[in-house]
């Protein structure tokens, strides 16, 4: 009996099964209830009572290695089911997962983009960390002059020379030292500013440069480009008007207001009743900023304009909340169609 227990133990593990039938045969023929285990265990009565005990750990040994044994096999046909099962039909849907939309800060960025594109403006991009000079001096901000204060300016503790750009107007004077005239170019980009967050305002925002330098640009040159532009984002009928104002790097400035794109001017409450929205300031670029940069104002002039992306999109989408840009709400950001 000894000797026919050591040989299935060396058969034990050496079992094999390529199906769950066949498995299920030898499960039968060595564990099953008229198997090959269950009649040792019967002839163990006739084993020599000084051989019992010996023979009786053999025999747990055996049916524990063969119940290992037909374990094993299971768990690899298993393994090899799921398997063949995932590379056998390539037809079967996949578990869906949600597309995410874009920003509409991003969609509105891109259509101003587009917009000017259309036109022969190139886009460039500046530093978000700025010195004096990008974002003040060289724009005719005279040092200690009030007009620094109309933006409050986040300062790096250390450098007072260096700061979070107030306005993307800093790119105007980088384009205008690195090249020479004739210069079309928008520059899109994130402005901060020191201010406590509400639904009017934020200490992170976008905005939106325009320059163009040249012989005899004009301010016609400068209003028909805004008039085409404030006409392809809105609509075909929107009309706009231009108020003095102030800027220290235009001369003259102005402000330019559409026609309220929501009660199409005739007075509600996003316009406050007056029928007009304020979307963007503007200039000629004053001949100090061109002398700044190295241009000689005597043979170029130009215009500058600057539009916040929040305030076009709140405008062209009637969001009544800026914090709302930045919460990242899905349930907000899904609502824009991506261009
Ligand atoms: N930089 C101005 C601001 O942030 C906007 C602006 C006004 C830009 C007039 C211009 C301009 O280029 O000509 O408020």
């Amino acid at each position: 009996m000894k000797e026919k227990i050591e040989s299935l133990l060396t058969q034990a593990q050496e079992l094999k099964a390529e199906t769950a039938a066949e498995l299920e045969a030898l499960k039968v023929k060595y564990l099953g209830r008229k198997g090959i285990v269950q009649e040792l265990f019967q002839d163990f009565k006739n084993v020599p009572p000084e051989e019992k005990r010996e023979t009786g750990q053999k025999l747990n040994e055996l049916k524990e290695s063969i119940q290992n044994s037909l374990n094993a096999l299971k768990e690899r046909l298993e393994s090899k089911t799921t398997q063949s099962n995932a590379t056998n039909d390539l037809t079967l849907p996949v578990d869906f997962s949600d597309f995410g939309a874009r920003h509409p800060l991003s969609i509105v960025r891109n259509q101003i983009c587009a917009i000017f594109g259309n036109i022969g403006y190139t886009i460039a991009e500046g530093p978000e960390i700025e010195d004096d000079w990008h974002n003040f001096t060289a724009l005719n901000f005279p040092l200690e002059h009030p007009a620094r204060d109309m933006q409050d300016t986040f300062f790096i503790e250390k450098d007072p020379d260096i700061a979070l750009r107030t306005h993307t107007s800093s790119v105007q004077i980088r384009m205008m030292e690195r090249n020479k005239p004739p210069i079309r170019s928008i520059f899109p980009g994130r402005v901060y500013r020191n201010e406590a967050i509400s639904a009017r305002a934020h200490c992170l925002f976008h905005q939106v440069e325009g320059l163009y330098i040249d012989h005899n640009v004009s301010f016609a040159d400068l209003k028909q480009t805004l008039y085409y532009f404030a006409k392809e984002m809105f609509s075909s009928d929107t009309k706009i008007r231009l108020r003095p104002s102030y800027f220290p790097f235009t001369e003259p400035s102005a402000e330019m207001d559409i026609s309220c794109n929501i009660c199409g001017g005739k007075g509600c409450n996003i316009c406050k009743g007056s029928g007009w929205v304020e979307i963007l300031g503007c200039g000629m670029v004053d001949p100090n900023v061109l002398e700044n940069c190295g241009i000689d104002s005597a043979k170029y002039t130009g215009f500058a304009f600057g539009m916040g992306i929040e305030r076009v999109t709140m405008l062209k989408y009637q969001i009544n909340d800026l914090r709302l840009f930045f919460e990242n709400d899905v349930r907000f950001l899904k609502q824009f169609e991506a261009v």
